[in-house]
Parts: C-alpha cells; structure tokens; sequence
C-alpha cells in the first residue's frame, strides 16, 4: 500500500477544509499556538514511517500523556490499581466533578482528569523522583533524550488549575488521594507540559501497537497482557465523552489532549499521530479526527 499516497490525499484534503474548532484557551499559553499548524505521522511495524506537514515540530502532549502514566503505574502496581480507579467510559467531559460525588471519590477511568490524579498519586508515592521518571520513561521508549517540558505551558496551568484542585479535595474527602494535594497537582501537570512531536509520539506509541516491545530492539516495555488493557481504556475511554463517536468513525484505540494531538495504534499494524490545534466541542482535535477517519477509511485499516 501507498502510504505516503494516502497520507498526501488526506493531507490536500484537509488543508482546504474550513474548520469551526478553537483553540484550547483555559491555559492561556496554549491559546498563543498557531491554530493552522497540521501534521501527521504515521509509523508502520513492517514499513517504516510516512508524513506530511508540522509532524516533527513538538507540541504540548497534555492528555496523551495519561496513557503514559497509566503504563508506568501498572509496570508498579497489581491488579489493586483498579480498586482507586475504574475502567468504564464517562460519558462526561474530562474535568468533571459531577460522578465524583456520588461515586464516593473513584473515578470512572484513568484518563478523564480525576483518574490521573489518582495514577498521578499513585506514581509519587511509589517513587523517589517521580518527575525524572516519567521523562526517562519517555527517553527510553522514543529513543530522543531531549524530550522535555514546556516551563511556560506548566507555570500557566498552574494558574489555573482551580478545577483539577476541586477533583484533587473531592477525592481526598473520601480518602482516594493519599499525597499532599499541591504536590500531585504539581507532578501531574509537569506531565501535561511535556512537548513532543508527532514523530516522537508514534514512536512512543508503538509499544501499544507493537505487544509491549520498543520496535527498535525488540525490549519488552511493558507484559503484552498489560498493554493489551491499556488499548482495551484507550478504545473505551481515550476521548471522553466522544469515545463512542471516535470508535464509530475512526475506529481505533486512542487518545487525545488539549494540546491538539491525537495518538493512536492498530496493534499489529501501525501507530499514528496527529496534531491541528483547533478543538472541536468536546477538546478534541477537529482536523486530527477528520484526517484519522480518512487514514483508516482509505487504508482499510482500522480494528474493525
Ligand atoms: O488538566 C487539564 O485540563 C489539562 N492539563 C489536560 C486536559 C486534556 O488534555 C484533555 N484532553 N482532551
């Protein structure tokens, strides 16, 4: 198949097509981001990697980077994991309180806001310097050292991040948050300011689509019984309350961030990233769901 064909279809297609999204502006520095930025990066297991545009300009990876630290928290910890966070869709928005309350603090699943919390919280109490973890985790399975984060885009959640705070004190009220509320704010929006590009995280997602091993030497990462969860929260919980409508027309386990990005894998086959900043209602990539559901629809190649 003519991947770089396919991709430079998508890519004329797509440049033309007038969008209605907006860029995230609840953090203001990521409202200074360039809303016409568009790049794709495909990395195929048997041929190689295929893209068009800003792919290898990096951008702030914000939610995607909960598919990181759930694959850290589960190398750590059993199966009791899932007794502080669940693996059910939410139906809600990513930073909802609404569930929380009457489902006595545990979130539905570890990629809506108040599920990261909890891995975030889980990560510090297991490790010394949870920060430099998460990055060497990054380095090791890119293979690029120079991965790092934005200190702009982390000082300017930090000042406003009154949401995250209300989950974080919800979820201490009922004992679900054992760490001081600052310090796991802290530590999770260092992983949100992390930038990389669509290169960068098509390589990284490859683990995902790859059983667990780096394709660059075949190391196993992560047990392929682990990482065949992690795509299961993917496929059912990777974009909040569009989960379904991403399964419907995609077709492929994912997810996405405020950052514009969107990562995803066909095991076996291949994974993806895309990133256009504009956000549709939901906070995720207009464009990049648009440009995945043309990948899968003219390769013929999703997981359904
Ligand atoms: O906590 C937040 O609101 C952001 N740091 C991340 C949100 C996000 O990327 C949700 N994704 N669509």
């Amino acid at each position: 198949m003519d991947y770089q064909h396919i991709l430079n279809s998508i890519q004329t297609e797509l440049s033309s097509t007038p969008y209605t999204g907006k860029v995230a502006s609840y953090i203001p520095q990521l409202e200074k981001i360039d809303p016409k930025k568009f790049g794709m990066h495909l990395f195929c297991i048997n041929s190689g990697h295929y893209n068009f545009g800003d792919s290898n300009e990096r951008f702030s990876i914000q939610s995607i980077s909960k598919v990181f630290a759930l694959t850290r928290a589960t190398s750590l910890v059993g199966n009791e994991l899932f007794r502080r966070v669940d693996v059910e869709p939410s139906g809600n928005p990513f930073n909802s309180l609404v569930q929380l309350e009457y489902e006595n603090g545990i979130p539905r699943n570890p990629f809506i806001n108040a599920g990261a919390l909890v891995i975030s919280d889980i990560l510090i109490s297991l490790l010394d310097n949870p920060k430099k973890d998460f990055l060497d985790f990054i380095h090791k399975i890119t293979g690029t050292t120079t991965i790092d984060i934005n200190i702009k885009v982390f000082e300017s959640e930090k000042t406003y991040s009154h949401r995250n705070a209300a989950l974080l004190n919800l979820m201490k009220s009922f004992g679900n948050i054992k760490n001081d509320i600052n310090t796991v704010l802290d530590f999770y929006m260092y992983q949100c300011a992390i930038e990389m590009s669509c290169k960068e995280l098509s390589t990284a997602f490859m683990i995902y689509a790859n059983g667990g091993k780096r394709l660059l030497d075949g190391e196993q990462i992560i047990p392929s019984r682990k990482v065949k969860r992690i795509n299961a929260i993917m496929q059912t919980c990777g974009f909040y309350d569009e989960a379904g409508e991403f399964s419907f027309r995609v077709g492929l386990p994912g997810k996405s961030g405020v950052g514009g990005g969107i990562a995803a894998i066909h095991p076996g086959q291949y994974a993806v990233t895309v990133w256009s900043p504009p956000l549709n209602p939901k906070g995720n990539s207009e464009l990049g769901m648009y440009a995945l559901e043309r990948l899968t629809t003219l390769t013929g190649l999703s997981i359904f």
